[in-house]
């Protein structure tokens, strides 16, 4: 059977002064506590049970399991201390053997490899696997109090004296228990300590005492074990993890001019050879093809970029943009934006709900909503579809090939056919056969051409 997981995530988290709960606060677009589930998910845990509060409680109903891993909640109400939240969570918990991974969900940046570091620790010799790490003085973590090469305790900070005070090897929060063991001495913790708390980090003594092996692994990087408790730490976690992102995304052959001002996410699929632009934001899994350009000062959201495309200066959300295209500056796609293959997109332009067929030119100044464009139209400078009426949205088609001259109002519903082409300045208020000419306020038949 695979090892399972509490996380506790049931602490006020009163030093983010704020109304939602800590765990939920975001870094590089998700919460911190997704970052821990997926951790111990690869970490190969298969069942993981969540300790929250009052509050948290309700967004976790929505809150994707990761993967297939089965995960369920538990209250903890009173928060008594890390110790009384794994009472709680023990109780809920019907037994079983093997390992038991305890993780804090303040702490998003540990990777998997160090979960299951402590979790391949744990053998029938071995009661408890913690992490520790060597800190810079002066920290809030607990002290890893040792009697020769053997571990003997865990102090907290706020009890400890002045030279323990000078230990520089921490707690981090990471512990690979034998769940047997782990029950046998989880009812025995006190609350006599300067927080009046009830501390897991108190079951090290207590195995010890009762003859068990405690190991501690020492985890070579500080800086990943950092949890998160104001908005300082939050900031400086974020700038870490998006490091990392960029950083795998670099290794696999995509070039990122200025990491520092590059925002991207996890879930993000960059083929080698896109180029990101300095002060660019990825996110909510989009997809960008070989060989593209994004940036600079772009943001592209939940979107499919393809191949050889180039985004400059532009926002997209939502939407599609085909091989080829060309984009920006200043264009902005919201949802439903969907290019074909070679599109030319320039500045000022606004696009929603929308479907444009290879080849489509708008380069300047226009608006496109509730609109399917034909392969090959030409939209000039100024074309506005007038998509609402003031109660409903309504559709504009635009034919293959179709011309709009510039400073158009195309008043939805309407089509324009095939091949049609619309005067500059004119007001489209009927439907454009294919083939036909029109223009002026409203928009009239022109005159046949003479045959020449
Ligand atoms: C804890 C450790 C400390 C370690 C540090 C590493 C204890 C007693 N101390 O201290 O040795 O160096 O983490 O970051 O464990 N929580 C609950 N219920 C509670 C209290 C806390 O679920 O009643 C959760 C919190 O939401 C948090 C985690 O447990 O995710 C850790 O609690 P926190 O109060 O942050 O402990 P630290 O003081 O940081
Ligand atoms: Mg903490």
């Amino acid at each position: 059977m695979s090892a399972r997981a509490i996380v506790l995530a049931a602490g006020k988290g009163t030093r983010m002064k704020s109304a939602r709960p800590k765990v939920l606060h975001e870094l590089c677009g998700r919460p911190m506590l997704w970052y821990v589930l997926e951790a111990v998910r690869k970490a190969g845990v298969g069942e993981i049970v969540v300790v929250a509060n009052e509050e948290l409680d309700p967004y976790l109903a929505g809150f994707a399991a990761p993967g297939a891993v089965p995960m369920r909640t538990v209250v903890q109400e009173p928060q008594l201390g890390t110790g009384h939240a794994v009472q709680v969570a023990l109780e809920a918990l019907p037994a079983s053997q093997g390992a038991l991974l305890i993780a804090y969900g303040d702490m998003p940046l540990v990777p998997a490899a160090t979960y299951r570091r402590v979790l391949n620790a744990v053998d029938a010799n071995v009661a408890l696997a913690l992490t520790t790490a060597r800190m810079p003085l002066p920290s809030n973590f607990g002290r890893i109090v040792m009697r020769g090469p053997k571990l003997e305790r865990i102090i907290e900070a706020r009890d400890c004296t002045p030279e323990e005070l000078e230990i520089d090897e921490m707690n981090a929060g990471i512990y690979s228990y034998d769940e047997a063991s782990l029950r046998g001495v989880i009812g025995r913790l006190s609350n006599d300590n300067v927080q009046g708390e009830f501390y897991l980090t108190d079951t090290v003594e207590l195995l010890i005492g009762s003859g068990k092996r405690v190991i501690p692994l020492l985890e070579p990087d500080y800086r990943v074990v950092l949890g998160i408790n104001d908005r300082i730490e939050l900031a400086a976690a974020a700038a870490q993890m998006n490091l990392r992102l960029c950083e795998a995304h670099m290794n696999e052959g995509v070039t990122i001019v200025d990491p520092a001002t590059t925002y991207l996410e996890p879930e993000l699929t960059l083929a080698a050879d896109v180029v990101i632009e300095p002060n660019t934001r990825i996110g909510g899994r989009s997809k960008v093809g070989p060989r593209s350009v994004i940036g600079p000062n772009s943001r592209i959201t939940a979107s499919t970029i393809g191949t050889d495309v180039r985004i400059c200066e532009s926002i997209v959300t939502e939407s599609v943009v085909g091989d080829y295209s060309s984009v920006g500056p200043f264009a902005h796609f919201r949802a439903g934006t969907e290019l074909g293959t070679g599109v030319h997109i320039g500045n000022f332009v606004e696009i929603k709900n929308a479907t444009l067929a290879a080849d489509v030119k708008a380069g300047h100044l226009t608006y496109l909503g509730d609109t399917a464009v034909g392969r090959a139209a030409n939209i000039g400078a100024g074309t506005i579809t007038c998509n609402f009426d003031g109660t409903n949205k309504n559709r504009t088609e635009i034919g293959e090939g179709a011309f709009i001259g510039s400073n158009s109002s195309l008043v939805a519903p309407v089509q324009i056919g095939d091949g049609a082409l619309i005067g500059a300045g004119s007001v489209v208020t009927h439907n454009v056969p294919d083939g036909e000419r029109v223009a002026g306020n409203p928009a009239k038949p022109l005159p046949k051409k003479a045959p020449a």
